[in-house]
């Protein structure tokens, strides 16, 4: 079902003081919200934060993992151990993944296919570089992207997943796409799956906005029709920040 959606996305930032600070202070903070909230922490933080959580309205998510269960991959972190320390949801293929651990099309399909099959939500990131949107080839690029790793599940696996364009030139330079610019993306996006599938799953699909969102900026990004909500990366980091694009809808 489409909702509107604020996720936090930490990086690795905070360590477990900070991470508990910043939680009490979320937490006194959001009570309750028509949008949903989600929090991702880093790894080491994950059991923690959900105990701290246990009665918030606020869920805890992970920001990676890997697609196989257990096994020796030294490093790693499989779905079953996000969901047995109570973690439902994780972000796969965030363009800092992508770039810097060489997350390819071919590794995203195995992870999402691991997180769907442990009954994990997917929050499923794609989004152009820079170059892509100066030549004008970034609808291209995110159709292939989409294409390229969700394209070979059911109709039924985009109950579990949520969509997050983040242009790549937008996250962490201060420099946002516009409103107009985030609006005809999600829009091409929802027109692409419903060209594969159906307009009702089009239709009923969350795509989410992620790339400097602020609180200055958020309400007239999420005031556009076919965006629900933000995954956010450094405004997450500050509880009034995070409070404000929360309440931006
Ligand atoms: P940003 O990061 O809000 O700091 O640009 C967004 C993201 O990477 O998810």
């Amino acid at each position: 079902m489409r909702k509107n959606i604020v996720a936090g996305n930490w990086k690795m930032n905070n360590d477990l003081r900070k991470t508990q600070a910043l939680i009490k202070a979320l937490d006194e903070k959001i009570k309750t919200s028509k949008t949903e909230v989600m929090i991702a922490p880093v790894f080491v933080n994950l059991q923690s934060a959900v105990k701290q959580l246990k009665d918030s309205y606020i869920e805890v998510i992970a920001q990676n993992m890997h697609f196989a269960d257990s096994g020796a991959y030294t490093g790693e972190v499989g779905a079953k151990m996000l969901k047995s320390v109570g973690v439902k949801t994780v972000i796969l293929g965030h363009s800092e993944r992508r770039a810097y651990f060489n997350e390819t099309d071919e590794l995203l399909i195995k992870k999402v296919d691991a997180a769907l099959k442990n009954n994990m939500r997917v929050i499923f990131c794609f989004g152009e570089e820079l170059k892509d949107r100066k030549s004008g080839n970034h609808q291209n690029v995110v159709e292939s992207q989409i294409k390229n790793v969700l394209f070979h599940l059911p109709a039924s696996s985009f109950e579990n997943i949520v969509l997050a364009y983040e242009p790549v030139w937008a996250i962490g330079t201060g420099e946002t796409a516009s409103p107009e610019q985030a609006q005809d993306m999600h829009k091409f996006v929802r027109e692409t799956l419903s060209n594969k599938y159906k307009a009702s799953l089009a239709k009923n699909m969350s795509i989410i906005y992620g790339g400097s969102v602020k609180p200055d900026n958020a309400k007239e990004i999420f005031s556009k029709p076919d965006v629900d909500g933000g995954l956010i990366g450094g405004a997450s980091l500050n509880a009034d920040d995070f409070f404000a694009i929360v309440n931006a809808f």
